[in-house]
């Protein structure tokens, strides 16, 4: 995670999708330089997941915690690290957040997509959210090598032009630059 924060320029804007209780969030948004820098994190914050195993791996833990969402936890890790300023939380579905998402076409520097896993829902993400990331920006995937559908919604990616070239892989992640000719 700590390597992503070389891709990020002074005010850059970031979106993740997924967010849980904000690890992932917290470790993106201190790298961020800049009065205008953000990053918008988006989630249902209910643990929802299509696949049945994962969605009931996120209410295990969150019984295990005692909470019905993980909202207040990812506010309080966010207040925790001083990030207040920088972090932008949108409580909804990721198609649904789109609807009320003020910044504009190309103007993001990072996705990072860690939200629903499966293929349909991963490829629904790219194809929402890539529009928004600047030319050469760069899109990140969380457990791309899984057996949910996050490989097959990259393969299918990769097809449809969607990347330019693979930045690199990080563990569980693997990065792309978003096409230069992307106008999907
Ligand atoms: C693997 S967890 C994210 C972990 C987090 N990125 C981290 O590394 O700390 C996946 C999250 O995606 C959320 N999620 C599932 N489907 C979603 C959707 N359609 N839109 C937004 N968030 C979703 C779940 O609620 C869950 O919090």
């Amino acid at each position: 995670m700590f390597r992503l924060w070389h891709y990020l320029q002074a005010n850059a804007k970031i979106v993740e999708i997924g967010s849980w209780i904000g690890e992932s969030s917290c470790l993106l948004a201190s790298g961020l330089k800049g009065e205008d820098a953000k990053l918008y994190a988006i989630d249902n914050f209910k643990g929802q997941a299509s696949d049945p195993a994962a969605r009931m791996r996120y209410q295990e833990r969150m019984s295990r915690l005692k909470i019905n969402n993980t909202k207040e936890i990812f506010d309080k890790n966010i207040a925790h690290f001083k990030l207040l300023s920088k972090v932008e939380s949108i409580a909804a579905d990721s198609l649904e957040a789109v609807k009320s998402f003020r910044e504009p076409l190309h103007s993001i520097d990072l996705l990072f997509i860690d939200g629903d896993h499966s293929e349909d829902a991963t490829r629904k993400d790219i194809t929402t959210w890539m529009p928004f990331l600047k030319h050469g920006g760069t899109v990140v995937f969380h457990d791309f090598s899984s057996n949910h559908g996050v490989p097959q919604a990259i393969w299918w990616a990769i097809q449809q032009s969607y990347f330019s070239g693979l930045v690199g892989i990080y563990g569980t992640m693997i990065a792309f630059r978003s096409s230069e000719s992307l106008e999907k």
